[in-house]
């Protein structure tokens, strides 16, 4: 089973940090050059030179890679976000994923084609999350981009994308259970959806629920979706207790989302959203209130390995 994670453009120069990538990755993917805004940034103007370094680099080195995303409600360039006719809209989306996806076809094996399309709290009877896309084009945004990206790319999987579906509690269930009936609706209409991608922003002051991760990837299984796991890492913000208390608690995070996921059978791959705490988004954006520098990746600032990264190593070995 591979394991893979993002690199980003800006730290590429790094010989340490791309090395980490070549060395310990099978799948190596842009986590952002590949966005609607930053590889398509005006109507007329499309930026593939980091992509392709990205993509490039992974292929040179036998690595595989995978697109991560097209539709999203974060990342819409200004130029799209002016356009108020649903028709146009939908227009431009399909010549951007016939000109994004149609470009990389063959070399990346999965798309993300929806990225968080589920409401945060996904209440029962508004369970599609307000975004540029669902308010222009409606929840059928989905369907029209499933579509678009297998006639762009007719052999690369095509992956639901979404956080927040491994925890404990009603509002996972629900989240997990949206999930579910937005695949149900791609089949019902003859559109392939292969995988469901579990992102893995792992908190870990929650509880993983292993028991529902399996009873989820039983579900997608009956109706022949695989799970991936594409954006794993561990915000520790709320753990106590220096380096040696946050990596413990990440090791048991990590190990209990292995075991539900792979309760189902095992995964189309683990992939990690980074590789070194040198650089993360989760001191961005969910850093300690202390000041202690998060640990969310499989190696630590210095390059060393944390203990849950042997634990995915010997889980995708064993299968
Ligand atoms: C994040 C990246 O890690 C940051 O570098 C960027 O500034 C913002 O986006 N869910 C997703 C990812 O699907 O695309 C996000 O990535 C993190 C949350």
């Amino acid at each position: 089973m591979p394991f893979g994670s993002a690199i980003q453009a800006e730290y590429f120069d790094d010989a340490g940090y791309r090395a980490l990538f070549r060395d310990h990755c099978d799948i190596v993917l842009p986590m952002n050059e590949l966005k609607f805004d930053l590889v398509h940034p005006e109507r007329e103007v499309f930026a593939f030179e980091p992509a392709d370094r990205l993509v490039d680099f992974a292929t040179e080195n036998g690595k595989r890679s995978r697109g991560h995303t097209v539709v999203w409600w974060n990342g819409v360039p200004p130029w799209l976000a002016a356009l108020n006719d649903p028709r146009e809209i939908e227009t431009e989306l399909r010549r951007h994923v016939d000109a994004v996806v149609g470009r990389y076809a063959g070399r990346l094996e999965s798309w993300d084609v929806c990225n968080e399309v589920v409401a945060h709290e996904a209440p029962y009877d508004a369970p599609m999350r307000d975004s540029f896309w669902q308010r222009a084009l409606g929840s059928r945004h989905i369907p029209i981009a499933f579509r678009a990206v297998a006639g762009a790319d007719p052999k690369a999987k095509l992956v639901l994308n979404d956080y927040d579906l491994e925890f404990r509690g009603e509002r996972y269930d629900r989240r997990r259970a949206s999930i579910v009936e937005i695949a149900r609706q791609l089949q019902d209409a003859a559109i392939r959806i292969d995988a469901v991608g579990i992102q893995g922003h792992l908190y870990a002051d929650q509880a993983v629920d292993i028991e529902a991760l399996g009873r989820f990837g039983e579900a997608l299984k009956r109706m022949g979706i695989a799970l991936i796991v594409t954006e794993l890492d561990v915000i520790d913000w709320k753990i106590s207790g220096g380096p040696a208390g946050q990596d413990a608690a990440a090791a048991k995070s990590v190990g209990d989302l292995l075991e539900g996921v792979f309760a189902a059978g095992p995964p189309l791959a683990v992939i990690a959203w980074g590789m070194t705490d040198r650089h993360s988004w989760v001191d961005d954006v969910m850093p300690h209130g202390d000041g202690t520098p998060s640990r969310p990746l499989p190696f630590d600032a210095t390059g060393r390995p944390k203990h849950w990264f042997r634990l995915i190593e010997k889980r995708l070995r064993e299968g």
